[in-house]
């Protein structure tokens, strides 16, 4: 049968921080499910800041959203109506077609989730693209070794929180980065980070890891770019990598933003600095998944989460990613 459902469709692209002209929260009707297709109720939604570079009109990784369709990204849910062999009704299953209530699906975009004991919603977040990034960033960019130095920009985050304890586990040492006190004794007490510091307080970042390491940083998880990347560069030891995994500080600029001004690091300190999408690492998840999920399981890491209720909040929640509201992953329960 036919069905109504909630879901976020976009409507302009922002200049700047997005706002309520940018989406909006709209109504539509499902036709019933044809010979194939399953029906799919979405239990949780992922919001994440790569979604804002889906709202500029430019050639990316991923296509640009188009005024007038429903906003897409990752969610988990449950098979209410299937016409499909595989995903028979109660199957949980992850997909790409988020910001919504309900969708339908052929089988080809979904994967099977659950099963293992984990919380559902962990799919989306350290068993998913998430902890994939953290995982693939640490060890296949930036080749982590034990005895390393690592600091982690943007480090209460949801990749940055699965990052700071990975390296830890390796036996390294880490040094956080995050936007309040809180965050920042939550990434020392609770996280077993060595060192942490709030940006927002710091005058001089380059002094502020000075301080912090005074033996130079050996590898650098970047989420954040801007002066964040700039503090870092004058502080890496020679040969040091730089794994830039994100630049949230310029995703809402509404100008083109000016390059580190010291470049000549790269040369004086022979740093290797490279970018990564974690999609590039799809052909590892097995090897993730074992050893995240070890991890988890023997009770290693832990796996924050902020939570916030209902489709209504979606957007409030993909917004709050650039205030700083979320320590762990962002999450929308629906
Ligand atoms: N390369 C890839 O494949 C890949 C995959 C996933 C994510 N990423 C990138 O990794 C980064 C983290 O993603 P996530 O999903 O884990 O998000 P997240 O860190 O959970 O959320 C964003 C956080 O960034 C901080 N932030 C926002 N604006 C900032 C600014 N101007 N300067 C410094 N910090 C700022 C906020 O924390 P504070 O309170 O600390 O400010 C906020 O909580 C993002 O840059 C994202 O684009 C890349």
């Amino acid at each position: 049968m036919s069905q109504q459902f909630k879901g976020w469709q976009f409507q302009q692209y922002p200049v700047g921080l997005p706002d309520h002209s940018t989406v909006s929260l709209v109504e539509q009707q499902l036709p019933p499910i044809a010979a194939g297709q399953v029906l799919i109720r979405n239990q949780w939604l992922s919001v994440d800041p790569y979604m804002r570079g889906r709202m500029i009109d430019a050639k990316s990784y991923v296509p640009p959203f188009q005024p007038g369709q429903l906003l897409e990204g990752g969610a988990v849910g449950e098979v209410i109506e299937s016409n499909h062999n595989d995903f028979p009704v109660g199957s949980q299953v992850m997909h790409m077609q988020g910001w919504r209530e309900l969708a339908i699906s052929d089988g080809s975009d979904l994967t099977p989730v659950g099963g293992h004991g984990l919380p559902l919603q962990s799919y989306l977040s350290i068993m998913g693209l998430t902890g994939l990034t953290a995982w693939a960033g640490l060890n296949k960019v930036g080749q982590l070794k034990a005895g390393d130095v690592v600091f982690v920009s943007g480090a209460a985050g949801a990749v940055g929180s699965i990052v700071v304890q990975l390296a830890k586990l390796a036996g390294a040492k880490v040094i956080g980065s995050a936007g309040s006190d809180e965050k920042v004794a939550w990434l020392t007490d609770t996280l077993g980070a060595d060192a942490a510091f709030n940006y927002k307080h710091s005058t001089d970042l380059g002094q502020t890891l000075r301080e912090l390491a005074p033996e130079g940083i050996s590898l650098f998880f970047d989420n954040v770019g801007g002066a964040h990347l700039q503090a870092a560069m004058a502080n890496m030891q020679d040969f040091g990598r730089i794994v830039s995994c994100g630049m949230i500080d310029q995703y809402n600029a509404a100008a083109p933003v000016a390059g580190p001004s010291n470049m000549a690091e790269f040369i004086r300190r022979r740093i290797r600095m490279q970018g990564f999408i974690a999609f590039d690492f799809m052909a590892d998840f097995n090897e993730f998944a074992a050893e995240v999920g070890g991890y988890l399981a023997s009770g290693k890491l832990h796996n924050p989460e902020t939570v916030l209720t209902g489709i209504e909040s979606t957007f409030d929640g993909f917004l709050g990613l650039f205030s700083g509201a979320n320590t762990g992953k962002m999450l929308i329960k629906l």
